[in-house]
């Protein structure tokens, strides 16, 4: 039976934002803190698993502070448990003297243009997910052998990495921990040439300086910017980006791409600026052959943000793949307010607010993605779990020194570890604790190290399950 002292606390989703507040809420907490995660999947990190690209396994090792989070004796980790389908919110604030929602933003954006939806038209969202062995991408079928162009739309860094994955050399990709799946559909692509298409400017994008640098340094590939267009977009002065430091640095390596001669290298990335895509065109058997696209000017807006307004010329660019990287969405968790609009928790400094009146629902709290949208490098969310924590932890009582624990206005009634963990098993019998996700961690690096890989994934649920032991109630 759980002490009357301590405080109970569910973290549902196992990405940077929900182990950062799990991480603050431990140490902050000391012995009065039980904190339970819960994930969809059967294994934790979120996007650092599934979505950080598998050329980039320094990025990846962020994992090891989060082991060592998942090592306190006052936490456990239930995965393959969906919140909102295993359990509801009502079942879990009756078991809990706090919820923090850490679910990103699983989904993504539609561009909204004629054409979208067909075969070789993708989100990056699935892209990004099959090429890193998210169970829910793992059939996701992309032609890579029809198409020797490529275009994606966007000026993010998930551009650049799906761009930079798209021309990756066989010797590139070898050592990674790409999906086995995708490794062959990649080693043997036809893709010759991938087209990354701005609405905005070279200003405006919003690349990160080593991601952008990154793509003149590809084994395969040359990157061409042409310095017309280059010029062009950089005629309006934009003062906010002259302000930003990032921005002038991207101008300075996109100048320098352009000043670059092709070094024949037998693929390219044109990275292109001021076009929008107005609508996809099928070719011959339906399959995507031409995108259509409309120039932009760039013009002030009352925020001082440059926006970019359609001009009447247009552009087709012949291609057999889009991916459109525009950006991720989040998704309404049941019975949990959800904003339709910015794709979010409402909230007020990650305390969840009620969209009807305002106030703050007591004992609900939100961090990550699904918290401020979905934007942020893996440390933003370190401090963004801070701000949610340290209201967390004043609302229970454990802000100021000597205070008594005083959960904040919200009672759970049944406030027990055993009996909570029996119910989530009795919702889920093929749960998957963190020794079963360890078991799967090994197993993934031994099948990845007779070929120098980090890992293996496996990337079917029932396979995972299987290697968990969690096939077993
Ligand atoms: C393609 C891509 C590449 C990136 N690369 C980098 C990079 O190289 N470097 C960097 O610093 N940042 C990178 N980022 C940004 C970084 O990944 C995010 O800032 C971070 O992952 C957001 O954390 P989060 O915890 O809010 O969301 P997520 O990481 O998405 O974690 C959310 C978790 O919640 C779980 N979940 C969702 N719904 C439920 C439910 N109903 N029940 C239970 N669990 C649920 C999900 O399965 C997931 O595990 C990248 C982002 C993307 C999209
Ligand atoms: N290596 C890394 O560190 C890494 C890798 C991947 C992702 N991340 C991080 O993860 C976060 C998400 O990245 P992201 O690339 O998904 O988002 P992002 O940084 O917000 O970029 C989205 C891009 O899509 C464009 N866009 C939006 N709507 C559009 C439309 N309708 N038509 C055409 N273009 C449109 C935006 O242009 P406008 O500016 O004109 O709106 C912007 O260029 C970012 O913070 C990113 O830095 C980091």
């Amino acid at each position: 039976m759980t002490d009357a002292s301590t405080i109970r606390i569910a973290v549902i989703g196992s990405g940077p934002a929900g182990f950062y507040a799990a991480g603050h809420l431990l140490k902050a907490g000391g012995e009065r803190v039980e904190l339970d995660m819960i994930e969809r999947l059967p294994t934790p990190w979120g996007l650092v698993r599934s979505g950080v690209a598998p050329d980039h396994p320094k990025i990846k090792s962020v994992t090891r502070i989060y082991e060592k989070t998942a090592a306190h004796p006052q936490f456990r980790f239930f995965g393959n448990v969906n919140f909102g389908a295993h359990v509801s919110r009502a079942e879990l604030l009756a078991r809990y003297h706090a919820i923090v929602y850490a679910t990103g933003s699983p989904s993504d954006r539609p561009l909204g243009i004629p054409g979208e939806e067909l075969p070789g038209s993708h989100a990056a969202t699935e892209f990004v997910g099959w090429y890193n062995g998210h169970p829910d991408h793992t059939d996701l079928e992309v032609d890579l052998l029809k198409a020797e162009r490529a275009v994606v739309i966007g000026n993010g860094n998930v551009a650049l990495d799906v761009a930079r994955m798209l021309v990756l050399a066989p010797a590139e990709l070898a050592p990674t921990d790409t999906a086995d799946h995708a490794l062959e559909v990649l080693a043997a692509s036809r893709v010759n040439e991938v087209v990354v298409v701005g609405r905005r400017g070279p200003a405006q994008a919003a690349f990160t300086n080593p991601e952008l640098l990154e793509l003149g340094e590809l084994a395969d590939a040359d990157v061409i910017v042409d310095p017309e267009e280059l010029a062009r977009a950089l005629a309006v002065a934009d003062p906010q980006a002259e302000e930003n430091a990032t921005a002038r640095r991207n101008v300075e390596i996109l100048r320098s791409y352009a000043e670059r001669p092709a070094t024949g290298r037998p693929k390219r990335i044109l990275l292109r600026f001021l076009l929008s895509p107005s609508a996809l065109l099928p070719a011959e058997g339906g399959h995507l052959g031409t995108v259509e696209l409309i120039r932009n000017e760039l013009v002030g807006g009352a925020d001082g943000r440059l926006r970019a307004q359609a001009r009447k010329e247009r552009e087709t660019i012949e291609a057999g793949l889009l991916f459109r990287a525009i950006g991720y969405r989040g998704i309404a968790l049941p019975e949990v307010p959800f904003d339709e609009l910015a794709a979010v928790i409402p909230n007020q400094g990650g305390c969840v607010t009620d969209p009807r009146t305002g106030e703050t629902l007591p004992g609900e709290y939100v961090v990550g993605w699904i918290k401020r949208g979905p934007s942020g490098v893996i440390g933003t969310n370190k401090k963004d779990a801070q701000e949610t924590v340290d209201a967390m932890l004043a609302d229970l009582g454990l802000g100021a020194e000597g205070e008594e624990p005083r959960p904040g206005g919200h009672e759970p009634s049944e406030p027990d570890a055993a009996a909570v963990e029996a119910l989530l098993r009795s919702r889920q019998p093929k749960l998957v604790s963190y020794s079963g996700w360890e078991a799967i961690d090994r197993h993934e690096r031994a099948l990845g190290e007779p070929a120098g890989r980090p890992r293996v994934k496996l990337t079917r649920v029932d396979e995972l399950l299987r290697v968990a032991g969690a096939e077993e109630p």
